[in-house]
């Protein structure tokens, strides 16, 4: 799940308007952990002076110094574009090529156009998405992270050479430390490559938001077998759910639930001995959930989408009155025996009332047949999945999505990293209300990520399923395989085809980690990290 963009929302929500950092923040973040990370061998010395302003000395007006106490200029009052002059003391060549200097090109081209390019997830028109930022360079392939990690390279290995490479190199940065990485087609296992202790056969995960994905899909083995339609509403299995038509829940669907789209826009608590008591009757607690929460706090259902986890448990009621079947069999008959899952549960035994968004604990081995079913449409067939995966949350829902991950189908994310950062949805409503590029529309990728960081996808265009699967430390580290799925997918898309991959041309399809990502990723991982270890998922 998101943590920036849930935690944004907050900070936004409790009023706090601290002025957004400063621009060329971004740039000491990002060369801070450049140099950390020892990117360079040594240390070096970064400067960017003004060529047509002055300082009191006569000599070009210093915009930004690194390291060291810098001017912080507002590029925006200066009154008229000053071009500029990069000035990179020390650092190394890698094959011939200055990287630092590539990289901080269109980060510094983009702090003197007046925008904002140190925040990843941004979702201001100010905002630089990641794919414009690597189009020009902006990053760092696997390749050439390897290469600046003292990764060794094997030019006799296989195809998958190449990533194996990369992945080592996020493994010697600790970026990630336990952790397999995974892809295969419809046909079996293409490709797993562990590092440290997490293998596809265990141990165990807690999964939280990895939960979304394939509980929703369970849901819909109900639609899929003809017990219920997506169009059915709560009210037609739920005896105690509002059907007076001024209530807006009257109103809520099943699709509308899948999609987050029932308008409830905040979580509430039932009685905590109910909900954290896993022998306690499913339904009597989805009643509970439902009376705890205030209706006046809704928006209408199918007109805005919100990140939580009351659809689900709501879903989950629908289909446990409609079934007869408590949760544990619900699982076993729609999930677990028709893809031979035998690892996985949800919530804890008795396994009577878990919590239908976060509750998942399972091996990779599981989630891999989750993929290959999906995939191959045997699981729940080609009718239901189109339904499933459709773009439903684009305008004039708003917002759409997170910002980040992308917008959303049911239970899932329709995959587009950092879609919101340099767009404003309609209106000059917020990025996040952004419709979808066109190039992620064409992608078309169902993605199903969880807070400890595993991160699933499917790539139906190419026939590949790709998985990192892992529980992060969740005090620590924060959803960093986010960013190894973003710099590897497009390295992985070459490889199934054969393609010997370039590092230009696949930084040309955003398969890289971008300076402000690198500095995301530092601020994320010890000793730096400073993670509240409280916040939910
Ligand atoms: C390199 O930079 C680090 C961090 O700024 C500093 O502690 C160290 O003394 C520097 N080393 C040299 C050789 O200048
Ligand atoms: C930078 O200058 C512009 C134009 O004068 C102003 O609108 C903006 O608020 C300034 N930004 C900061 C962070 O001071
Ligand atoms: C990685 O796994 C080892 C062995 O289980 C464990 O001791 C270590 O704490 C793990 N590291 C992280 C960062 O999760
Ligand atoms: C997975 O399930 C099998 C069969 O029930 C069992 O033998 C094995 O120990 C389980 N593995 C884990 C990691 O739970
Ligand atoms: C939870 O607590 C309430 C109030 O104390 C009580 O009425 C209810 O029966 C309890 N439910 C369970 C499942 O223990
Ligand atoms: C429901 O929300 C409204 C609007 O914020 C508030 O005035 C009301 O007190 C809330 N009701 C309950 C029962 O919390």
């Amino acid at each position: 799940m998101p943590r920036r963009g849930a935690l944004a929302a907050l900070l936004a929500a409790s009023g706090g308007a601290a002025a957004p950092p400063s621009p060329w923040q971004g740039l000491t973040d990002g060369l801070t952990a450049w140099n950390a990370f020892r990117f360079e061998g040594g240390n070096f010395t970064f400067k960017v002076v003004s060529m047509d302003y002055s300082g009191p000395d006569g000599r070009p007006m210093l915009l930004f110094r690194y390291p060291g106490p810098s001017p912080d200029v507002n590029i925006s009052s200066l009154g008229r574009r000053t071009s500029y002059r990069r000035i990179i003391g020390g650092g190394r060549r890698v094959d011939g090529e200055r990287l630092l200097d590539r990289v901080t090109d269109s980060f510094v081209e983009d702090i003197m156009a007046g925008r904002e390019p140190g925040d990843p997830a941004s979702t201001s028109t100010k905002g630089v998405w990641r794919l414009d930022a690597l189009q020009r360079g902006g990053g760092v392939s696997l390749q050439e992270l390897a290469k600046l990690a003292g990764v060794a390279h094997h030019s006799a290995g296989d195809k998958w050479e190449p990533l194996r490479e990369g992945i080592r190199a996020w493994a010697k940065l600790k970026w990630d430390v336990n952790f397999t990485f995974n892809v295969g087609d419809k046909d079996g296992t293409l490709f797993n490559f562990q590092q440290g202790s997490v293998g596809m056969q265990g141990p165990r995960l807690p999964g939280a938001s990895l939960s979304k994905w394939p509980a929703a899909m369970t849901i819909a083995g109900l639609v899929a077998d003809g017990t219920m339609s997506f169009d059915d509403k709560a009210s037609k299995y739920l005896p105690w759910w509002a059907t007076e038509p001024n209530d807006v829940r009257s109103g809520i669907t099943l699709r509308h639930l899948l999609t987050f789209q029932s308008g409830y826009q905040l979580d509430s608590s039932p009685p905590s001995n109910c909900s954290d008591n896993p022998a306690f009757d499913y339904l009597t607690c989805a009643r509970e959930l439902y009376e705890a929460s205030n209706v006046s706090l809704m928006a209408p259902p199918g007109t805005t989408f919100t990140y939580l986890s009351c659809h689900l448990q709501f879903a989950g009621a629908m289909a446990v009155a409609a079934s007869g079947l408590s949760p544990d069999l619900l699982f076993k008959k729609y999930l677990y025996q028709p893809l031979g899952m035998t690892n996985t549960t949800w919530g804890e035994a008795p396994f009577k009332n878990p919590q239908f968004a976060t509750g998942i604990q399972t091996i990779g081995a599981d989630l891999e047949k989750f993929a290959r079913g999906m995939l191959t449409y045997q699981f729940l067939g080609k009718a239901v999945l189109d339904e499933a995966e459709r773009d439903w949350s684009a305008p004039p829902v708003s917002p759409c999505g997170d910002g980040w991950f992308g917008h959303y189908a049911m239970g899932h994310w329709f995959d587009c990293l950092g879609y919101a950062a340099g767009r404003a949805g309609p209106g000059g409503a917020d990025g996040a209300s952004a419709a979808l590029p066109r190039l992620c529309l064409d992608e078309d990728i169902p993605a199903g990520p969880g807070a400890f960081g595993y991160y699933n996808l499917i790539d139906r265009r190419r026939g590949y399923y790709m998985q990192i699967v892992l529980a992060e430390d969740p005090d620590c580290r924060s959803e960093i395989p986010e960013y190894l799925r973003a710099a590897a997918k497009p390295l992985v898309d070459l490889i199934v085809r054969d393609r010997y991959p370039e590092s230009s041309e696949i930084l040309r399809a955003g398969g890289g980690v971008t300076l402000a990502e690198i500095a995301d990723i530092y601020k994320y991982i010890p000793p730096q990290c400073d993670v509240d270890p409280s916040w939910p998922f």
